[in-house]
């Protein structure tokens, strides 16, 4: 299924509480030991995570508010302090929050520090791609990035994202940063307009 050797899972409810705690993990590397500003919030509580994704992971895809996860794991046996695998990496389709929007699906995705470069987000994203072209009703895939993340730019536009719109000044990190965000788009079928 990947093109990337660490396993990838599409999430189901049993994987809440793994999730979460990446989640958690992930948000706090932004803008910090080397990593670029990638997210807005850099801080989220654990169990408001489980509670608003599980809502999402149990709405049927296509109907308001509906969200699907792919999940990237460790191995097994790539720690012996670690008895179980745990998740390092995350992409998220969100459908539209009101029925007129349930054309379009908004993409996010996240690979913790240690495990980027070994292909894990690359694969997400074609898996997700693979996963919404099959699907009729979807015609749209958006994506925000920070433009200082130009390593994810790089990656969706050579999976076939194309930047749309600028929003100048979107947030302003802790530390003193303005980070302009980049709306892009993925037009699934000839047909979307
Ligand atoms: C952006 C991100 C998702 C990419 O995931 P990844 O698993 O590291 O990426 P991959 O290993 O699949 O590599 C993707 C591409 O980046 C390139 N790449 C790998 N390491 C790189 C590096 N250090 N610098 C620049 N490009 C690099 C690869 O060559 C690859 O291109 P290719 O597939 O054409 O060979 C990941 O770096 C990440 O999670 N960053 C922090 C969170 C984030 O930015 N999320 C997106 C917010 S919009």
């Amino acid at each position: 299924m990947t093109g990337t050797e660490l396993p990838i899972t599409v999430a189901g409810t049993s994987d809440l509480s793994d999730f979460a705690s990446h989640v958690v993990r992930h948000l706090a590397e932004s803008g910090t030991s080397g990593s670029p500003h990638f997210s807005p919030v850099w801080e989220v509580d654990r169990a408001d995570v489980m509670r608003e994704t599980e809502r999402r992971w149990l709405t049927p895809p296509h109907h308001v508010g509906w969200g699907r996860t792919w999940l990237v794991w460790t191995h097994r046996w790539m720690s012996p302090a670690e008895p179980r695998p745990r998740v390092i990496g995350h992409l998220e389709l969100r459908g539209g929050l009101v029925a007129s929007a349930l054309h379009r699906v908004e993409l996010s995705l996240g690979i913790e520090a240690e495990f980027r470069g070994r292909g894990a987000g690359r694969s997400l994203i074609e898996a997700a791609l693979a996963w919404s072209r099959a699907n009729e009703a979807l015609a749209y895939v958006d994506l925000r990035v920070f433009a200082e993340n130009t390593r994810a730019r790089a990656l969706y536009e050579k999976l076939g994202f194309r930047e749309i719109a600028t929003i100048r000044d979107a947030f302003r990190m802790r530390d003193g940063t303005r980070v302009d965000d980049i709306l892009m788009l993925l037009e699934l079928r000839e047909t979307a307009r």
